[in-house]
């Protein structure tokens, strides 16, 4: 077996931490052998160093894409927690909507970013919630959503566009009466309606570096996403979405996500379990 010296280490753990934001702590180590030992074997490489070459001073565009994607963990499932949707629907969507309308821009669409989207679990769920409860209003239709799902790994986002799922893709969240109305069964595999993937659009975006370009957004997910990031990067994250968010925008992070001590930018809102963030104007 190929070892993975100290310096190795160092060297792997700095690539990933400053071009993903993955920071591969001392305890968790071993995720570099066992993720990317396969990698060594196909590219016939034989140490942890030349696969670091390859990545770092060769810039081998193709092998970078195969590592982020083996060394990000993609777990995701449809209405993950169920709570935060339930807010979603009751809560931050008619506030949203409300506000939106009264500043005259109806004729803008209510922007949607869901952050490491994964396979589309959730931007799929967020487009079911629209779905919904535009059902219940007169004012609003699914057309005047534009959700935007977005993920640093590649693989994921291609299966994220085709939008079929086993049973564990689609995890023990979804209320069976979703199931039924928005999927259609396909041998072992469950197939989002149509109308549910029209309503997303999914691209390619890297949290670690500046993204402000793909904005304004009015409600952003970044849920379960930056938890492992390095305080300095999730900071960078936090300050860009709270220039993309308008003063009454809102932002939705994963149930064991806090703010705490990490930006003076937004203000907790508890609703029931689940914690939103509102951004709190800059003084000028
Ligand atoms: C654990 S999944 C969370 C999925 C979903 N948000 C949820 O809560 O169910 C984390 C996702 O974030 C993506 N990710 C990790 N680092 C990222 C980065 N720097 N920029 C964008 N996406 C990233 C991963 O590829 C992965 O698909």
């Amino acid at each position: 077996m190929i070892k993975l010296s100290d310096m190795e280490y160092r060297l792997l753990r700095n690539y990933f931490r400053d071009n993903c934001g993955i920071d591969i702590l001392p305890h968790k180590r071993y995720l570099f052998t066992t993720r990317l030992r396969e990698f060594l074997d196909s590219e016939g490489l034989d140490s942890y160093g030349a696969l670091y070459k390859r990545l770092a001073i060769d810039k081998d565009a193709a092998l970078r894409r195969h590592l982020i994607q083996a060394m990000t963990t993609h777990e995701s499932s449809f209405f993950r927690d169920w709570h935060p949707f339930d807010v979603f629907m009751r809560k931050i969507l008619p506030g949203v909507t409300s506000e939106h309308a009264a500043r005259g821009k109806e004729s803008t669409p209510i922007r949607i970013l869901s952050c490491g989207c994964s396979a589309g679990q959730e931007p799929y769920s967020i487009a079911i919630c629209v779905k919904e409860w535009t059902r219940t209003q007169t004012k609003f239709r699914p057309e005047d959503f534009s959700i935007v799902g977005v993920d640093i790994a590649e693989p994921v986002l291609e299966e994220a566009r085709i939008g079929e799922y086993t049973k564990t893709g689609l995890g023990r969240y979804l209320p069976a009466s979703f199931l039924r109305k928005y999927f259609a069964r396909h041998g072992d595999k469950w197939r989002i309606h149509e109308t549910i993937r029209n309503m997303v659009r999914f691209t390619r975006l890297n949290l670690a570096e500046r993204f402000t370009y793909i904005g304004p957004f009015d409600i952003i997910f970044c849920r379960n996403v930056i938890i492992y990031f390095p305080t300095d990067i999730k900071s960078q994250v936090l300050e860009q979405f709270h220039r993309l968010l308008p003063p009454w925008g809102c932002l939705i992070m994963g149930a064991s996500e806090s703010l705490i001590g990490l930006t003076p930018d937004f203000r907790a809102v508890q609703e029931g379990a689940t914690t939103y963030y509102v951004p709190v104007p800059k003084e000028i």
